[in-house]
Parts: structure tokens; C-alpha cells; sequence
């Protein structure tokens, strides 16, 4: 597989993971706004913490059945249509896979989450690189039945969601979009 159709296939899952993130900033659905830990404890630490809600969860599985079903349209649209990519086939499985990879995104960056409360690392410091790959890693691992990720790809992927991640973050803060660098 070419690397181009690589990051084709990841783009629901980059999307995924920058929709908590724009519905937060845009205050949209107030109600979701709730910590998916309920404020819940391990060894007297947050598990999660309050960064984690439901509306991250449910924006990131819509942004990813979104753009799943708009590349499912492209490829019957264009003469791309023989492409033998599983997700193309139909648009079930199109949302099929949009759904679990925003399911796997949101729980890769959780799990982030629990190691960083685990560590005493507050909500929204960083932590380097966990949390520019976590997302990447679930994701990978639990679509590997679909696509069967290469080597290659797997380590094209993990170092490009560091690159881009750290790359976005930083231009977002110049631009005044965010308040911190990481
Ligand atoms: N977010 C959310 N729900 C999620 C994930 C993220 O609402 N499941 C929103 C929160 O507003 C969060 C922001 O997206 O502050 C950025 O997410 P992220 O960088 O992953 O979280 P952090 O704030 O760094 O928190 P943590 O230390 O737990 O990683
Ligand atoms: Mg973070």
C-alpha cells in the first residue's frame, strides 16, 4: 500500500482526535460537557480527570463516521472506485469504521489519560510523546483486523501523529488559538 493511501485511511482518526478539542473551543452541546470518570478515583487519583467527556467521545465518533462516509462517496465518485480498501466497499462499513475509530481514538487518549493522573501529571500538562501517539496507537491496534497495518506503516503513522501533532500545537499557540505550546 502507498503511503499516501496510509494517511488517507488515518484521516478519520486525526479528525477524531481534534473534535474534542473544536466543540470544546465552540462550546457546542453544553450538556455532554461531563467527565466520562464521574470523578472517579484509582489509588486516590483522578482516572481520567475533567479533560475527558462525553462530548469529546461523541464528537470525535460522529467527525470520524463524517469524513469515513465522505471518502466512501469520493471513492464511488472518481475512477478510484476499484480501490481495493475495505472501508470503501460500502457505506455501512464506511460508518462501521468511522464509529470504531472514533471510539478508539477517544480511548487511546483516555488511556493516555489514566497513565498521566497515575504519574500525578495534572489535566492539560504535558506529556511527551504520549500524548501526540496514544490516540494513534489504539487506533492502529484495533483496526489491524480491517487493514492489517504493515511495519512500515505503523511506524510511518506513529511518527507522522508526533509530527503533526506538535507541529499544529505550536502553530495554534503562535496564532494565539491556544494557550500552550503542547
Ligand atoms: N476533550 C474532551 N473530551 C475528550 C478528550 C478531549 O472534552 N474525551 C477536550 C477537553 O476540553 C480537553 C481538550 O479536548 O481539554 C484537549 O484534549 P487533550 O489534549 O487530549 O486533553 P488534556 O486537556 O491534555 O488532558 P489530559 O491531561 O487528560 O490529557
Ligand atoms: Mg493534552
Amino acid at each position: 500500500m502507498e503511503y499516501y493511501e496510509t494517511l488517507i485511511l488515518a484521516i478519520p482518526a486525526f479528525v477524531a482526535n481534534m473534535m474534542p478539542v473544536i466543540t470544546a473551543k465552540m462550546r457546542i452541546a453544553e450538556k455532554l460537557n461531563s467527565p466520562i470518570d464521574g470523578g472517579r478515583t484509582i489509588k486516590n487519583k483522578r482516572i481520567l480527570g475533567n479533560n475527558k467527556t462525553w462530548r469529546g467521545l461523541v464528537s470525535a465518533v460522529m467527525g470520524a463516521c463524517v469524513v469515513s462516509v465522505i471518502q466512501y462517496l469520493w471513492y464511488s465518485i472518481t475512477a478510484s472506485a476499484q480501490s481495493d480498501l475495505w472501508i470503501y466497499s460500502s457505506i455501512a462499513r464506511a460508518i462501521f469504521f468511522g464509529s470504531i475509530t472514533g471510539v478508539l481514538v477517544i480511548a487511546g487518549d483516555a488511556m493516555g489519560s489514566v497513565i498521566k493522573r497515575q504519574l500525578n501529571i495534572q489535566s492539560g500538562r504535558p506529556f511527551i510523546p504520549l500524548d501526540q501517539t496514544d490516540y494513534m496507537i489504539l487506533f492502529l491496534a484495533g483496526t489491524n483486523f480491517i487493514v492489517s497495518w504493515s511495519g512500515n506503516q505503523v511506524v510511518f503513522l506513529l511518527v507522522f501523529a508526533l509530527l503533526a501533532n506538535t507541529l499544529s500545537n505550536i502553530t495554534a499557540y503562535a496564532l494565539g488559538i491556544k494557550n500552550t505550546y503542547w
